[in-house]
């Protein structure tokens, strides 16, 4: 997994907690590019990841605009679903924030934690680092089981990885729009 710039993470916890709320037209943009099972996954996220995610998915529309020679509605899926498998921990504040300091500053016990953790996991640390490392692969077994298109799946999978000269341009783009939300 990528180095991810914590600091500024954190700061977007912080100042999504503040307007987690939906507004119709996030639900509108939603219904748009999500089918029903994908709206089921998405809606498993916690309020701030659905509010983040959306805000990777405005972030791409604003850089993109209409006249995109990519696919905008592949690329605006895979910023709504990016997260998916972080539904699988349940995370309070607290945690979130805990976790985020952890990989920060104490990034080998991190990564010993989280490699030796499952979904399943009894210890509730290992569980939750474990999701917060792998969530791109969870995020991908998710929407793989409902048949979300494979190009989609692909971004979701790939979005923490380091920076490939041949990758796609949607995935470059998707790590991006991440990292600025
Ligand atoms: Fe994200």
């Amino acid at each position: 997994m990528r180095p991810a710039n914590y600091p500024a993470k954190i700061f977007s916890v912080v100042k999504l907690l503040l307007t987690a709320r939906l507004r119709n037209e996030d639900i509108a943009f939603i219904r748009e590019y999500l089918n029903k099972q994908e709206q089921i996954l998405f809606y498993t996220l916690s309020a701030f990841d659905q509010k983040h995610s959306l805000n990777v998915a405005y972030t791409l529309r604003d850089w993109l605009g209409k006249r995109s020679k990519l696919r905008l509605d592949k690329i605006y899926k895979a910023a709504l679903l990016h997260d998916a498998g972080k539904a699988r921990a349940k995370l309070r504040l607290r945690d979130r924030v805990g976790q985020t300091l952890l990989f920060y500053f104490l990034s080998p016990l991190a990564n010993y934690l989280a490699d030796r953790g499952s979904l399943e996991h009894r210890a509730y640390w290992r569980r939750v680092l474990y999701v917060c490392k792998y969530h791109p692969r969870i995020g991908a077994m998710l929407a793989r089981e409902i048949k979300t298109e494979e190009g989609v799946v692909y971004l979701i999978e790939h979005h923490r990885d380091r920076e490939r000269l041949d990758e796609p341009k949607e995935l470059t783009m998707l790590r991006e729009a991440d990292e600025l939300n």
